[in-house]
């Protein structure tokens, strides 16, 4: 039989009760986290948000609610009435903020059965896989460690609100049912049943309207807001995910970091980390040569080495052919790295050939009288010695090369760099390290489609003194754009963007993006460029990513509330799942069941 909740109400949360409050009689309601039935006395922890208290139910003091204590079990929710006593010192529990107290309780309700959970509610749960917490996530979000994420995301977010409120910003919403961005994925698309063969697109980021903001004279924008993304998922990046996006008018640069800076050293007071003003700065090459990486992890050195002019006259074939055909010979010099066996390298090499295409990982080990290792044969004792003071390493130390094309070597180093960083605890994890990526080229080239793309997106502007050159020399302009990095996460992107007709026609046509296509994609921009719009410029924080790297978590599944599995799809709701055919023929979209599943074709 349950009980009602009737005039019952609750005097204190379970994280309350201290010392002071012993004599006092309490009302508490929450969820049973654990219970010991020691026949004569039972003791139940009973948890809420705020915390746990212990509950003892002694017969000797209410013999009935003694009796009904017995039919509790985890994750009944009850609701008690009792006294607060002081526990006896050896009896304390010193990893709990109310274990100096306990509470007899004279009165029990119980409002609630629970089945047994499928995996106990607790922070350590080894062994239970993701699966499971997903398809229950509701049971999973009832642990603490994942309680105390989301209060934590909840404040960022808060103090985010806050901050730009008081910098003049409004928070301004946009549509979710809208027409293709172009951030680079692919759409989600939801069909129109009015516009019957028409889609709307889901919005990737809220781009052209916030641009459209500055066009409408508002100055200053932001809004805390989901975008939709169908790419190759992993653990940062979700199909769904939230950015605290901004635009502003009539600023730089230098205005954008400043208000991006403030706020993040504000946001970062949450976890109690004093962050210095004015994060350290990087070109976009530099990040790439020098870390392998557009986002380094700065909080360690390990910097790249370019070996190549010291190797390209060597006795090693596989360097001087790289060097001679205009590759690099590019290396990670590792301290203490000789300690690692030929096996750790081998399997490091099979890695990197797999995921990187590299055709070699070469090493030489420097020891107190000369270098060891394979190449050493082919290089000589003089040539490794020099090696080894180019990068500033020696007795003890191992070079790792890898000789391809510039681009390559520098991927999968970076690669390389990040997993040494972490398997060889070269990184003090109580350090948070912003960096700010400067100088990004404005185009790439892709060579699959055969033309220039946008490395940002296409309303990015270019640095004024390389307008000339978007005709001329597109690969060599670059761009008033900038990341921001944090412990080598992409946490930020944005640019000052083009605030001239004449200059975003010109950078469509460097993209090869006809007249009629830009009219027909963006035209509803190109004309607001047309009526007054001032110079802008923002930037989008990756919200879920910032909250992950806040809360010490390596998957952004930790601090979204209900995410979705590395297939797009959500466990607990099953979704995404079938229609009816009601519903298809609706929307003009008629989906024809084949032997194999489901196959599209058009509506009949
Ligand atoms: P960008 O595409 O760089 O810029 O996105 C901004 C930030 O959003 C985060 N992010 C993601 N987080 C989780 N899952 C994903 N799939 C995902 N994709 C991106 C990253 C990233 O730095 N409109 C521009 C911003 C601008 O120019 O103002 C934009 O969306 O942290
Ligand atoms: P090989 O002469 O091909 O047996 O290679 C000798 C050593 O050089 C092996 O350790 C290979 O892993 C390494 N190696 C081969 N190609 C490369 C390359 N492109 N870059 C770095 N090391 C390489």
């Amino acid at each position: 039989m349950l009980d009602h909740l009737a005039d019952l109400k609750r005097s204190h949360h379970c994280g309350d009760l201290r010392v002071k409050d012993v004599g006092q009689k309490v009302t508490l309601m929450g969820w049973v986290h654990r219970r010991r039935d020691l026949g004569s006395i039972i003791f139940i922890d009973v948890r809420d948000r705020w915390g746990m208290t212990q509950l003892v139910f002694n017969p000797d003091h209410q013999v009935d609610t003694h009796t009904k204590a017995k039919l509790l079990r985890s994750e009944f929710v009850i609701a008690i009435t009792g006294d607060v006593r002081a526990r006896d010192e050896s009896t304390v529990n010193e990893r709990l903020a109310t274990g100096e107290i306990e509470v007899f309780v004279d009165q029990l309700h119980i409002l609630n059965h629970a089945n047994t959970p499928p995996f106990p509610i607790e922070d350590r749960i080894e062994g239970v896989g993701d699966e499971l917490r997903l398809k229950y996530r509701y049971l999973d979000l009832r642990r603490p460690i994942l309680q105390r994420n989301f209060i934590l995301r909840h404040k960022i977010a808060f103090m985010v609100r806050k901050i730009l409120d008081e910098l003049n910003f409004l928070e301004l919403e946009t549509p979710i049912l809208t027409k293709s961005t172009p951030e680079g994925a692919r759409d989600y698309l939801v069909p129109s049943r009015v516009h019957k063969g028409n889609f709307y697109a889901l919005p990737q980021s809220p781009q052209i309207f916030k641009q459209l903001f500055m066009v409408s004279g508002f100055e200053r924008y932001f809004q805390i807001t989901r975008c939709f993304r169908d790419e190759d998922l992993r653990a940062d990046r979700q199909p769904e995910f939230t950015q605290i996006d901004m635009e502003m008018s009539f600023v730089q640069m230098e205005d954008v970091f400043e208000v991006v800076e403030n706020m993040m050293i504000e946001v970062m007071k949450l976890i109690d980390v004093d962050v210095p003003k004015s994060f350290a700065r990087m070109s976009y090459d530099d990040a790439m040569n020098r870390y392998g990486s557009d986002k380094p992890d700065i909080r360690f050195q390990l910097e790249l080495n370019d070996f190549s002019e010291l190797v390209a006259d060597s006795g090693f074939r596989v360097f001087t052919d790289c060097v001679a055909n205009n590759g690099r010979v590019k290396g990670l010099c590792v301290p203490g790295g000789a300690e690692m066996s030929r096996k750790d390298i081998e399997q490091l090499e099979s890695w990197l050939k797999k995921d990187f295409s590299i055709k070699g990982l070469a090493w030489i080990k420097a020891s107190a009288d000369d270098a060891t290792g394979a190449i050493v044969k082919f290089l000589g004792q003089e040539l490794c010695q020099s090696l080894f003071e180019q990068a500033g390493g020696g007795e003890g130390d191992l070079i790792l090369f890898i000789a391809d094309s510039r681009d390559r070597a520098n991927q999968a180093l970076g690669a390389l760099r990040s997993q040494l960083g972490r398997n060889r605890n070269l990184i003090d994890e109580s350090q948070f390290a912003f960096l700010w990526v400067v100088d990004f080229p404005l185009l790439e080239f892709d060579h699959e489609g055969g033309r220039f793309v946008a490395l940002h997106h296409p309303f990015t502007s270019p640095l004024d003194d390389d307008l000339d050159k978007l005709s001329s020399d597109p690969e060599k302009v670059r761009a008033k754009a900038y990341d921001l990095v944090l412990n080598g996460y992409e946490i930020g992107g944005g640019s000052i963007r083009i605030h001239r007709r004449d200059v975003q026609d010109a950078m469509f046509k460097a993209l090869g993006i006809e007249e009629e296509e830009a009219t027909q994609k963006f035209g509803f921009l190109l004309d607001a460029l047309s009526y007054g719009a001032p110079p802008h410029g923002g930037i989008a924080l990756g919200l879920d990513r910032m909250v992950m790297i806040m809360c010490g978590e390596r998957s952004l599944r930790d601090v979204i509330a209900f995410p979705k599995t590395t297939s797009a799809y959500c466990l607990m709701t099953e979704s995404p799942s079938e229609v009816s055919v009601h519903q298809q023929v609706e929307l003009g979209i008629h989906l024809m069941r084949s032997s194999k599943g489901t196959t599209n074709t058009p509506a009949s």
